[in-house]
């Protein structure tokens, strides 16, 4: 079948349009009404917003390249790509190979033990505090932890961190500004002249800077460091912004909450719908260097092709009802949050390790979350998530429970 793009009103589909970031759930029913693939000429932007037709373009990596850049703005400022999510194969699959290994099912299972004392930890303030902002006290404490259990870097402060991830982001999106790019630098030049020579004898980030990766095929300097920067900043805002959103999920469907209470064994399938419902990636980028078709629409050659994965994720006739969270949701893992194909996260199992984590301690003591004061949307262009998430909790123990 072919579907024709239409040219509508460009405000209506402008992914970067305040309504837009500010109302997703609106804007992705006005983008699934165009069709799967819609043309935005006032940005020059093609948005593949279909399931099925984002994970199309996702596994055809030769017409759709990552190595063109991955985000709205090539970046100028920064010299050195990305290796792993910048490059195509054979240059990505060889640096892909080489990191691999720390991320197998054994790999991760070591790190769980760690993962959920700090869940317990998290948990345990949580109940104390009662009333608190969820952001830092729950949102950004776990990966700034769980990222050092992973890497042994050990950042100067859970909010510094933070910062560096969201501007890492931010500093290729339209309104990235040239302090994001400076706070990339920051992080890069911290990291190698701090952050490195204080990491532990046995760590991931020693294997990746000192044996170039399992396979030592990891060349000498920039790419080592690099590899391991990139990874450790891809880890912290991503999981602190879908850990976010998945507790105001709850807050507005706490039967959902209820549900998770009732049925722990629900933990692994809530992990894949908050990972839906709540992707913080609203997209990532591909572009043409042939003419290429999606659907029926032609896509011209040197074409910036965004494959909006959180629209994806309420895709209709992937996801019915997509906007209601469904714990019991049997397709839930067919989610785009962590891309797909040979650029799927490298780090989803040790990010669903977390999640599952805190769900699972959460679930035991806190019988609901409620709103303490209005959330305070970010204005990443790039991340949907809360710069601030003001909740009270009741606990099993204040609940006499
Ligand atoms: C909830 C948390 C996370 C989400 C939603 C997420 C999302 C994503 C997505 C959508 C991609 C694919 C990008 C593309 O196709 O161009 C990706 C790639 C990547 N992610 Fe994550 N991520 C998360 C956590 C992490 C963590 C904890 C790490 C730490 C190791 C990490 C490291 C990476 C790396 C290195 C890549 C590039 C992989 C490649 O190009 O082969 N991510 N992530």
């Amino acid at each position: 079948m072919s579907h024709a793009t239409t040219t509508v009103e460009p405000h209506d589909l402008d992914p970067y349009a305040p309504e837009a970031q500010l109302a997703p759930a609106a804007y992705y029913d006005r983008l699934h009404a165009q069709g799967p693939v819609v043309h935005v000429p006032e940005r020059d932007l093609w948005l593949v917003a279909g399931h099925a037709e984002a994970v199309q373009v996702l596994r055809n990596h030769t017409q759709f390249v990552s190595g063109d850049g991955v985000t709205f703005e090539v970046p100028t400022t920064r010299t050195e790509r990305y290796p792993l999510i910048e490059n195509d194969p054979p240059l990505h699959d060889r640096i892909r190979r080489s990191v691999q290994p720390s991320f197998s099912k054994r790999a991760v299972e070591a790190l769980r033990p760690g993962i959920e004392d700090v869940a317990r930890e998290i948990t345990q303030e949580v109940v104390d505090r009662g009333e608190f902002d969820a952001i830092p006290v729950i949102a950004r404490a776990m990966p700034d932890r769980a990222m050092t259990l992973l890497t042994g870097i050990t950042p100067p402060s859970a909010a510094a961190l933070a910062d560096w991830s969201d501007a890492t982001s931010r500093a290729e999106e339209p309104a990235g500004t040239p302090e994001h790019a400076s706070q990339v630098m920051e992080a890069v030049t911290w990291l190698v002249s701090e952050g490195l020579p204080a990491m532990p004898a046995h760590c991931l980030g020693r294997l990746i800077v000192d044996s170039g990766g399992n396979d030592g095929s990891l060349e000498e300097g920039t790419e080592r460091v690099m590899v391991l920067a990139s990874m450790w900043l891809a880890g912290i805002d991503s999981t602190g912004g879908l850990i976010g959103n998945a507790v105001n999920a709850f807050i507005e469907q706490p039967e959902q909450w209820d549900l998770l209470r009732e049925r722990p064994d629900l933990v692994p399938n809530a992990v894949e719908e908050v990972l839906r419902h709540g992707a913080p990636f609203r997209a990532f980028f591909r572009r043409t260097r042939t003419a290429a078709e999606v659907a029926g629409v032609p896509i011209p050659a040197g074409a910036r092709v965004a494959v909006m994965l959180a629209a994806a994720n309420r895709d209709p006739r992937q996801f019915p009802d997509p906007h209601r969270l469904d714990l019991t949701r049997e397709n839930a893992k067919t989610h785009l949050g962590f891309g797909n194909a040979l650029h799927v996260c490298l780090g989803s199992p040790v990010a669903r390790v977390e999640v599952a984590s805190l769900l699972s301690e959460l679930s035991k003591r806190v019988v609901r979350f409620e709103r303490a004061g209005d959330p305070v949307p970010s204005a990443s262009q790039t991340v949907q998530k809360l710069d601030a998430l003001p909740v009270r909790v009741v606990t099993a123990e204040g609940a006499g429970r």
